[in-house]
């Protein structure tokens, strides 16, 4: 996204801590106007709050009301509110995202996490296109832990619940890739595109749905795919070769020495960038997400699947 913000609007969600609120502080202090999408309006109105502070011209919106990407009238309240607004957005960061296990379900059956990080965004994304003119840049925020997940079959993953964080996290990041190629595809005709990022490390019931296990035939992208990382995760220790879920003894192999290299290199990614003051391990380039994401098939089909639960014509 090499493109100058001033005067630009951007909408971060989650921007009242981590990785959001420091992008918000960063591109208000590039002039851009800055709007932060929370579900807590008072956190909201304190980080607007430290931003003027630390920059007194900055352009810095609360709301316009709060947003809960787990919610998904929220996620259609907000979207309503800011087409309302008639303002034009130029670019939009789906930062929000947790990790927990998935102890509730939407009112559809969805798994909370999987509704959280990744269909409230969707949904979100495509509730603003009358906002998103074009020229327009929608950024996802995945993770390196994408390289583990494998969906294969999208009615396991929206409606089971009971897995543990560790299983669940690395999908949704997978679906925010597989979203990000997928709206590419689809939105690049009306100029507008969308890439996906890895931050790097920073610290501070099955419901039926199509099976799509077998051997139905996989078709490539024919659009740009386009995932950002950024620091040690660059490196080719994590983007080569194939992981994703073990099977036999030289998948359990691959799969725990790809994961010891990206546990070893997660050590030093923070604390690198920390305290070299961000001279190294701060560079973000262009690099190869993982093999399974670039199943156009599978990308059309969860767009496709989401679009029903989001209520969403496909
Ligand atoms: N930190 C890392 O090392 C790392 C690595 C790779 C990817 N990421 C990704 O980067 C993004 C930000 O992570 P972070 O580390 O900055 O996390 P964080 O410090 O926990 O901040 C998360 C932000 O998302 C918001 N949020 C959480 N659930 C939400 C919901 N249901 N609706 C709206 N906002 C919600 C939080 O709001 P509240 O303040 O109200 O809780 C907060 O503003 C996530 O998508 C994460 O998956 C992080």
């Amino acid at each position: 996204m090499e493109q100058p913000v001033r005067g630009k609007l951007v909408l971060i969600t989650g921007a009242s801590a981590g990785i959001g609120l420091e992008t918000a502080k960063q591109l208000a202090a590039e002039g851009a106007t800055v709007l932060l999408g929370c579900r807590n309006l008072d956190k909201a109105k304190g980080v607007q709050q430290e931003i003027r502070s630390l920059h007194p011209d900055a352009n810095v919106i609360v709301g316009p009301v709060p947003l809960n990407t787990a919610r998904p009238d929220s996620v259609r309240e907000y979207a309503q509110a800011l087409n309302d607004s008639k303002q034009v957005l130029h670019i939009l960061v789906n930062n929000a995202g947790a990790n927990y296990k998935n102890p509730w379900k939407t009112a559809d059956g969805v798994a909370g996490l999987v509704q959280t990080n990744y269909l409230g965004p969707y949904a979100l994304t495509r509730l603003l296109e009358p906002a998103l003119q074009p020229g327009a840049r929608v950024i996802n925020v995945t993770s390196v832990t994408h390289r583990m997940a494998h969906i294969g079959d999208l009615g396991k993953f929206f409606f089971t619940r009971n897995k543990g964080a560790t299983d669940v996290y690395p999908l949704t990041k997978l679906a925010n890739v597989y979203f990000t190629y997928e709206l590419e595809k689809r939105w690049q005709s009306k100029g507008i595109r969308a890439a996906a990022v890895d931050p790097g490390c920073a610290m501070p019931q099955w419901k039926g749905g199509p099976s799509i296990n077998g051997s139905r035939p996989k078709q490539p992208f024919t659009t740009p795919c386009r995932y950002y990382a950024r620091g040690l995760f660059t490196s080719p220790l994590i983007t080569w070769g194939r992981v994703g879920p073990a099977r036999g003894i030289w998948g359990h192999i691959r799969t725990y020495a790809w994961a010891a290299r990206a546990l070893t290199l997660s050590l030093l990614d923070w604390p690198l960038r920390y305290a070299s003051g961000g001279r190294l391990a701060s560079s973000t380039c262009l690099v190869r997400s993982s093999t399974q994401s670039y199943d156009a098939t599978l990308a059309q089909e969860l767009w496709d699947m989401s679009a029903e639960l989001a209520k969403l014509p496909q």
